[in-house]
């Protein structure tokens, strides 16, 4: 090899381990979630910030409340939870997006009250939980329905767009403004489970329930205006409208000329 050659040959290895050096140091690109990048059981779509507030003020979250957001993507509801004083879980499947919405909630000052966990909501138990918020799908909804169902009576639930089947909303709202996609919401009040038959005085009262629907009898006749509110009650039997609350076995409350009712449950 002539000097010359030696010479070519060593700048191009000079310039080899220049370029392999130069694309080494380069910083890995910052993960970016893209609007429809596939999830476990579910597509990632953020919910519109506006709807998110909407879905917070239509469960009246309180700092009193353990906030859990089932498939939490990029943070944002429990991070919201989080500014308003909720104590918020979020439960996502994505490392990446794990990753991506702990940062979000540093950058947001929340750490304290914003907890995400790396888990499959169908394997994490969130049933301490005293607000659920979803943005799934129906079918997803509908396998999470009877965990829910079995929640403490009065838990808030609510879903960005899909449904419950037949549990039919207690509360339904839209973000409105210049929201334009997914921009609806549902509010379920878990209802304290109370089919069967009551000792209410010297009357008895039998109850059929589905979901927060009641039908009845006091004695003989039929019952109307029937419904669970989460633990409350209300029925109209005769000329009198009952409202009371349930615990346990025991339900009691006003009635509508003002006396006091209660019941037990045979
Ligand atoms: C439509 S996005 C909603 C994100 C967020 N809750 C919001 O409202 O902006 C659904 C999220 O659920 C996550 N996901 C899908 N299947 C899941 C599962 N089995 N367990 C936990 N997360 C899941 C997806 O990765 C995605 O981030």
């Amino acid at each position: 090899m002539t000097p010359k050659c030696i010479s070519r040959f060593l700048s191009a290895c000079c310039f080899a381990i220049m370029v392999t050096g130069s694309a080494m140091a380069q910083p890995a690109k910052p993960f970016e979630p893209y609007s429809g990048q596939p999830g476990k059981d579910v597509v990632w779509v953020p919910s519109p910030q506006a709807l998110v507030d909407r879905m917070l003020d239509m469960a009246k979250v309180t700092p009193r409340d353990y906030l859990v957001d089932l498939g939490s993507g990029d943070g944002r509801t429990v991070i919201t939870a989080a500014k308003r004083g909720v104590t918020a879980l979020g439960v996502e499947f994505n490392p990446d997006m794990v990753a991506l919405s702990r940062k979000n909630a540093a950058e947001a000052g929340v750490t304290g009250k914003a907890t995400i966990v790396h888990g499959d909501i169908f394997k994490t138990d969130f049933t301490k939980a005293d607000v659920v918020t979803m943005f799934l799908l129906s079918s997803l909804n509908l396998r999470l329905r009877p965990t829910l169902l079995d929640m403490r009576p009065g838990t808030r639930v609510v879903s960005n767009t899909f449904d419950m089947g037949e549990w039919l909303p207690d509360e339904m709202i839209s973000a409105g403004g210049e929201c334009s996609s997914f921009c609806s919401a549902m509010l379920w009040i878990v209802p304290a489970k109370v089919a069967g038959t009551w000792q209410m005085g010297k009357a008895e009262l039998t109850l059929e329930q589905s979901f927060q629907m009641l039908e009845g009898r006091m004695n003989a006749a039929p019952i109307s205006k029937a419904k669970m509110l989460g633990p409350q009650i209300a029925f109209t039997a005769g000329d009198k409208t009952y409202a009371g609350r349930v615990t346990g076995d025991r339900m009691a409350g006003t009635a509508s000329d003002g006396s006091k009712w209660q019941a037990t449950r045979r």
